[in-house]
């Protein structure tokens, strides 16, 4: 299937490249060649590509940075959505469309289900519910939106990469403890988005890891292992602290684990993995330094 991926230096671009199943043919754009908020670079790329499938990961993701920029936020997270949908419905291709768990406000005290009302309180969640429902309102058929949470992989900056350069250089560090979520390996969401793709599933879908934590439970998991491993040499004391002792223009949610089980059964059958325990998918990460 000839696809087109947007976004392409980003952490989930280059997972969707290292995870392609065969039988894809496979286009991978970042900003410099495919700027999603520009008409006319979208319909020059698409028209000329005509992919049979889009999958949109471009994002402007700067949470914190969202609150000052509410501009550029909403340009690429909900205004660029809705030009690729267009694009789509008028070059008949299908576009899955990345969003997140920050679309929820996380006062829920169970998995946030896919027909749950959204309710963002930060800026890009705000931004990325709007791209979402531009979307869904688009006029196009055949779209797939996949929410996820807590991406990371071994070399972009993200939680992981940040925890490790900061567990190198301290002897102790302070993590929040009160913000429960799941930490996501980028590489097993892109497998989910191939199987997504190659299985024709449309509408709104949930994909994470399985189990859950906060970021202090993820920060310990990442020294216990990295330090089993030796990939860190020296114990870090982590210490857990609440969200109001740790300031961020952007409010997160307390609670985004979202549940699967509606994706999972659209996927049943296919070749996709059931949903692996995101302390195995670190593990693997770490161990077989994949990436690190
Ligand atoms: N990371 C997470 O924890 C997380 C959690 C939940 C959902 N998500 C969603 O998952 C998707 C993928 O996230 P990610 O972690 O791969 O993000 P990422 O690493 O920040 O990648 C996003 C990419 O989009 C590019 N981009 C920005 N503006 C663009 C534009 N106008 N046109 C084309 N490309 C543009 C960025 O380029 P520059 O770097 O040059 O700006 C970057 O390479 C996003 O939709 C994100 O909202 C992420």
């Amino acid at each position: 299937m000839k696809t087109l991926v947007t976004g392409g230096g980003g952490q989930l671009a280059k997972a969707l490249l290292r995870t392609t199943m065969g039988g894809h043919e496979v286009c991978v754009h970042g900003v410099e060649t495919l700027d999603i908020t520009s008409p006319r670079q979208v319909d020059d790329v698409v028209g000329c590509m005509r992919p049979e499938m889009i999958i949109n990961t471009a994002a402007f993701t700067a949470v914190d940075d969202a609150e000052t920029d509410e501009y550029s936020a909403a340009k690429v997270n909900d205004q660029g959505p809705g030009i690729l949908a267009d694009a789509a419905r008028r070059y008949g291709s299908r576009l899955v469309h990345i969003s997140t768990d920050f679309v929820f406000d996380g006062s829920s005290r169970r998995p946030w289900l896919t027909t749950d009302p959204t309710n963002p309180i930060s800026v890009y969640g705000r931004t990325k519910r709007d791209g979402e429902r531009a979307v869904m309102d688009s006029g196009l058929e055949e779209w797939t939106i996949v929410r996820t949470a807590w991406l990371y992989d071994g070399t972009s900056p993200n939680f992981f990469s940040t925890m490790i350069r900061l567990m190198n250089e301290r002897d102790e560090i302070e993590v929040v403890s009160d913000q429960t979520g799941t930490p996501t390996l980028a590489d097993s969401l892109a497998n989910a988005i191939w199987c997504l793709v190659e299985s024709g599933t449309t509408g709104m879908h949930h994909w994470t890891d399985s189990g859950s934590t906060t970021w202090h439970g993820f920060a310990t998991a990442i020294e216990e292992i990295a330090r089993e491993t030796g990939l860190l040499k020296s114990k870090t004391e982590i210490r857990p602290i609440a969200t109001k002792d740790y300031p961020t223009p952007a409010r997160r949610p307390g609670f985004s684990v979202l549940d699967m089980t509606k994706t999972w059964k659209a996927l049943e059958g296919t070749r996709a993995i059931p949903p692996v325990d995101w302390r195995e998918n670190l593990k693997k990460l770490i161990k077989e330094k994949v990436h690190v």
